[in-house]
């Protein structure tokens, strides 16, 4: 039988009620990974409560410390790069080269912010007064809830938990159920870098258990900043409840991510970024490619050209090195999938493979690697044809599909790659700057490429979107020290009378009539 995950409470496993979700690997059904048992409603408070009281303590370990314990995060994962990687693939069908790059990206991000312990600056600022000192302080918000998906199970949460651990927050992470294996895997090399008792808690519930818990820990005051990485549906719910409690929460939602392909582009290029964007993990980034705008004059060559690669490229089993994508993560994607590929209409072509949905025995796909009949594995499918007022045109959707239209003039191109209202990440494939540089200023978009897949940002630029991708939060690098620290200005007098401000100021009077003659 498989291993039983369980929540923590102040770092102390809670007893597993009724409740149970089976994580399987999606390239073999019948192998479960972890089962899971799912915590209620009430433990997620506790677990808030626990955080709210280890907190005010881990605020005191000096900064300098708390980023050495990031270090000691980095390396544990490092010393278990192996282990970690292929229990991703395993728990949700990344391929081995992806996976290690998932593991990764929280050793980038431990690198980036053990150092930010020796730093996290405040500002000494000179006053209107004499003899009055000004200063400003970065302080940690308090009990970070962070909710995340399970298409980066363990490097986007590592994009929350790192920097708030780093600024002296206590977390509550709920992560997804289906990649309930990875989370405890992570919290666990976490806790063993020495991160205390109840300044990290893991809580595994379904989605509606854990809005109640979160609403509930809320009304009790004992959350002071939610991170959601997720749909744009449960985004809003939760940035609702966030509102209602006058908190900005961080908000990392989905996308329809463009790529516009000009007359002067590179269309090799273009198209093997193309392949990677829209194919790789399956489609099931955040950032994956939505939507393929390319100018008229280059379109019927880039559509033969990227029918040819998507045709040729290797779909199956994760473990095998040629592979491209392996399966959806879980039954929900899948099915989720299943539904996109109806809003495929007569208007339009479909090219990439000579079958549609799931790979069967009887749906084969050519050079497929491994039996499709033991996991989630659909074909890929490239629609040519999209426009606006299209639902496949209008909305993110989560899979191995991709969009192609066509354009007249660059302005007409960046209405196109702004029009579905998301606004995550946009790339452009030119060799003109001009272009590159008009398309950058005209698009919404939180993060742009130039000649490079939409998918595939580093770990310590900003990232977020803006529309339905987001609420213009930013996560990684510096930029997120504003997310999980609150600036504290403090002004000092030392004069030992009442200098007041804007009042006892004083004023050196200009003589504003003088003209040069
Ligand atoms: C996501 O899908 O939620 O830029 C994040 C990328 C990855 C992160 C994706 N580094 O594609």
């Amino acid at each position: 039988m498989a291993d039983l995950v369980v929540s923590t409470v102040a770092g102390v496993p809670v007893e597993p009620g009724e409740k149970r979700f089976l994580s399987v690997n999606p390239a073999h059904l019948d192998e479960t990974v972890v089962q899971v048992a799912l915590a209620d409603a009430d433990t997620f408070v506790a677990a808030c409560q626990a955080a709210r009281r280890a907190q005010r303590e881990w605020a005191q370990v000096p900064a300098p410390v708390r980023g050495r314990v990031v270090a000691s995060i980095g390396r544990l994962v490092e010393a278990n790069f192996d282990r970690l990687a292929a229990l991703v693939t395993r728990e949700v069908g990344k391929t081995a080269t992806e996976a290690r790059g998932e593991v990764q990206e929280i050793v980038d991000t431990c690198d980036f912010f053990l150092g930010e312990g020796r730093r996290l600056y405040g500002q000494t600022v000179p006053s209107e007064m004499p003899e009055k000192q000004l200063f400003t302080f970065r302080v940690p918000v308090g009990v970070a809830a962070v909710i995340t998906a399970g298409n980066f199970p363990v490097a986007v949460p590592s994009w929350y938990i790192i920097p708030a651990l780093l600024c002296g927050n206590a977390v509550v992470w709920k992560p997804a159920e289906y990649a309930a294996g990875c989370a405890n895997a992570f919290a666990e090399l976490i806790r063993h870098a020495g991160v205390p008792a109840g300044v990290l808690d893991v809580v595994f519930a379904d989605g509606e258990t854990t809005y109640a818990g979160l609403a509930a820990a809320m009304e009790s005051g004992l959350v002071d900043k939610i991170g959601f990485t997720g749909s744009t549906a449960v985004g809003e719910r939760v940035g609702a409840l966030a509102g209602r409690h006058l908190q900005t929460p961080c908000l990392e939602l989905g996308g329809k991510n463009p790529m516009v392909v000009t007359e002067d582009a590179d269309l090799e290029l273009a198209v093997e970024g193309a392949l990677f964007a829209g194919f790789g993990t399956a489609g099931q980034r955040c950032t994956s490619l939505g939507t393929v705008i390319v100018h008229e004059s280059v379109h019927d060559e880039f559509v033969a050209r990227l029918d040819a690669a998507v045709s040729g490229a290797v779909i199956g089993d994760p473990a095998d090195s040629r592979v491209l994508y392996g399966p959806m993560m879980n039954d929900r994607f899948a099915a989720s999938f299943e539904e996109y590929l109806g809003w495929i209409g007569e208007q339009h072509r479909v090219v990439g493979s000579t079958g549609r949905g799931r790979i069967s025995a009887a749906n084969p796909r050519d050079g497929f690697v491994g039996d499709p009949s033991t996991g989630l594995y659909y074909h890929p499918a490239v629609v040519v044809g999209v426009g606006p007022k299209d639902r496949l045109f209008d909305n993110e959707t989560f899979g191995p599909i991709i969009g192609v239209t066509s354009y007249r003039s660059l302005s007409e191109a960046i209405e196109l790659a702004d029009r579905p209202g998301y606004g995550l990440s946009a790339a452009i494939y030119t060799t003109d700057p001009a272009k590159a540089f008009t398309f950058r200023g005209g698009t919404r978009a939180g993060m742009v490429s130039v000649n490079n897949s939409t998918s595939g940002a580093e770990a310590h630029l900003p990232f977020g979107g803006n529309g339905r991708s987001g609420n213009g939060s930013r996560q990684s690098g510096i930029w997120v020290l504003d997310q999980f620290t609150r600036w504290q200005s403090m002004n000092w007098d030392y004069s030992g009378r009442l200098q007041r401000a804007q009042m006892d100021t004083a004023v050196i009077e200009p003589d504003l009539g003088y003209r040069l003659s």
